[in-house]
């Protein structure tokens, strides 16, 4: 693995970089850390100052910057507009049919403002769950950003999800309001999100109100009382636009946003307005190293974590010119994303690697006929990147001059946690090395660090101002999940398996627990497992992953028939509509297959390690624990 060739940052990469030094920043960083993170927040603007950098009293319930007074809104629109930020773009936006939206920091307050009113308006006030279901439109932005501006809290439901998924997410937030728009675009085809968002208000009991934005001009049941057009609203003297951002303490909720374990339902992570922003704005400028003059895109969806922090606030908090675009990267052709690029003058493009895989499949020509020099820098986020992609990514795209920021993290973790910097020699597959503040370890099971190279339990060893406060109504589960494995020694557990090589760089392998990343989606064996059960066929299933060309993991099911029940190859695909239908697209099991009994522990458990490695013919480790 060492034996690697590290790849050197270019002569103009490092002259621009911001960072222009790791070790002995990040030395400092761990003996002061502290003071280190101050400085990050003294960089950012402050109602009031907080009386405390860190309040480690009621551990793992850290708390930053305690008696800071703040709202992200307040550093990532309001201070740019006493400068000459005022002017500059903010978004870029290109829709699927090709149309072009543009908006100036001074023309982004005004439609948060707009936003903000008409969310007071229908009575959203400070602590409430607003509920965004949206495509990717610019609106999806101002809906998040106008919450954030007067106190509420959103909480992003992707908008590939069912209305049994979202209909879920809306009642375990308690949510009254939903923003959704009449549908998305995608591949030339309408995605109807009103219709998902109807048939979830009627199995919430929570749901009084629903705003839609008109954008693809479906035709849309609207129930007086209940359903206001956007537009319409837009249009009164009640979408003012001059709205106050509410004074909040840094400790207050931003957002939740919900995502799979490996137990039960999805649970909402919640982040806050204080430790977030300092996080995200700095690991977004020293690692994404945006310049003023950088256009720099993200081509993930806002309804993820990704979407969150480094689409929106943190490229907004650093003054950032964004791209966003609603569509496919293969539609109309496989060249949508290169003449992107080109048209705007993309500077940094921050993506995954099924995105990658997926567009490398289709060759070099498309990439050819597009001029991409003005690429300075690239990024990998959401899974393990195969250094065969890397190879692509970098020497196509990035014209062997751009380094790649293969970015580890997680919705958990509010930011990048394991990562390069513009100045790092990098290894093609290793997301290298902690970033600034952060103490990471791979251990074993009773916290004996491996040795080098060894696979273990990739851990967090250090509290980070990014880290999720907390599961919304949940604290048990918080601590269950993330801190009980290593409790005696207060570390975060991850759930990912990692090696560390002799030059301290991370090679992550994957998930170790229940959880499958498809095209870097996190999907959980439960969820499927539940979703199965619900069809009169499925007396039981085990959902497993398996390794996939392109999205780097596919669902396969195995799954005990009821008896009056036949295998057939009907069967199959109606379950696996089911699934789709349950859950959502994105987690369309590639095959189900029917069995006559699951591998299982003497408790009772599916040993679903067991049921891979016996499809995959690898080792199939301790079987002690089996069932005769
Ligand atoms: O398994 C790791 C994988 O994605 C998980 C987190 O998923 P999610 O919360 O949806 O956030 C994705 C976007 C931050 C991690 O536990 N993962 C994320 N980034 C990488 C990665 N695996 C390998 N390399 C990465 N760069």
């Amino acid at each position: 693995m060492s034996d690697e060739k590290f790849f050197f940052p270019s002569k103009e990469v490092i002259e621009k970089a911001t960072v222009k030094e790791y070790d002995k920043l990040y030395k400092y960083s761990i003996e002061h850390r502290e003071d280190f993170w101050a400085e990050q927040a003294s960089q950012l603007s402050w109602y009031k100052k907080w009386d405390r950098v860190l309040d480690k009293s009621n551990p793992p319930f850290y708390k930053w910057f305690t008696g800071g007074k703040t709202n992200i809104i307040l550093n990532a629109i309001d201070r740019h507009l006493l400068s000459p930020l005022r002017n500059k773009l903010a978004i870029i936006w290109e829709g699927e049919r090709g149309e072009v939206r543009t908006f100036s920091y001074y023309s982004l307050n005004r439609e948060v403002c707009e936003f903000a009113n008409i969310l007071k308006s229908m009575g959203v006030e400070k602590g409430d769950v607003v509920t965004i279901y949206m495509p990717q439109i610019p609106e999806q932005l101002f809906a998040m950003l106008a919450c954030a501006k007067i106190g509420a809290v959103h909480s992003v439901v992707y908008g590939g999800f069912s209305s049994a998924a979202l209909a879920d997410r809306i009642n375990d937030a308690n949510s009254r309001v939903v923003v959704t728009a009449d549908g998305g675009f995608r591949r030339g085809k309408v995605v109807e999100l009103k219709s998902v968002v109807n048939k979830a208000m009627e199995l919430s009991p929570t749901m009084e109100i629903c705003i839609t934005v008109k954008h693809t001009g479906t035709e849309v049941y609207m129930e007086n009382g209940r359903d206001y057009w956007f537009h319409d609203l837009k249009a009164l003297p009640i979408a003012g636009q001059k709205c106050e951002t509410a004074e909040m303490d840094a400790n207050d909720m931003l957002f939740l946003l919900y995502t799979s374990g490996s137990t039960g339902k999805p649970k909402a992570l919640v982040h806050t307005h204080g430790g977030y922003s300092v996080y995200i704005s700095a690991t977004h400028k020293m690692v994404m190293d945006i310049k003023p003059e950088d256009r720099y895109w993200c081509a993930a969806d806002p309804g993820w974590i990704t979407g969150h922090s480094y689409i929106v606030y943190g490229p907004l908090i650093n003054g950032a010119t964004i791209v966003m675009y609603e569509g496919a990267p293969n539609h109309p052709y496989p060249d949508r994303w290169w003449r992107m690029i080109q048209k705007y003058g993309v500077n940094i493009l921050y993506t995954s690697p099924t995105a990658i895989r997926g567009l490398m499949r289709y060759g070099d020509s498309w990439t050819k006929k597009h001029d991409l020099s003005s690429l300075r820098l690239l990024g990998s986020v959401g899974e393990p990147i195969n250094p065969e992609a890397w190879r692509w990514y970098h020497h196509v795209i990035g014209q062997d001059k751009c380094p790649i920021m293969d970015t580890w993290w997680q919705t958990e973790t509010g930011g990048f946690m394991i990562t390069p910097l513009p100045i790092t020699p990098l290894k093609p597959g290793s997301a290298t090395r902690p970033f600034f503040g952060n103490e990471m370890a791979v251990v074993d099971d009773n916290g004996k660090e491996a040795g080098i190279c060894e696979e273990g339990n990739l851990v967090i060893k250090s509290p980070w101002p990014g880290m999720a406060a907390g599961i919304y109504g949940d604290p048990d589960r918080f601590v269950e999940t993330y801190w009980k494995k290593y409790e005696k020694q207060g570390w975060y557990l991850t759930g990912d398996a990692a090696k560390k090589d002799e030059d301290g760089y991370y090679w992550i392998i994957g998930r170790t627990d229940d959880v499958i990343k498809v095209s870097g989606y996190r999907l959980g064996t439960a969820e499927i497992e539940s979703a199965m059960i619900t069809h009169p066929a499925i007396v039981e299933s085990a959902a497993i992953a398996i390794p996939h060309a392109i999205k780097g993991n596919a669902i396969h099911i195995y799954a005990i028939l009821r008896n009056d029940y036949k295998p057939s190859h009907e069967l199959e695909m109606e379950l696996i509509n089911h699934v789709v239908h349950q859950m959502g697209p994105i987690a369309r099991p590639e095959e189900v297959k029917f069995v006559d009994l699951l591998p299982k522990t003497r408790s009772g458990k599916i040993m679903r390690r067991l049921l891979k490695a016996r499809i995959m013919g690898l080792p199939e480790g301790d079987l002690s624990t089996l069932e005769e």
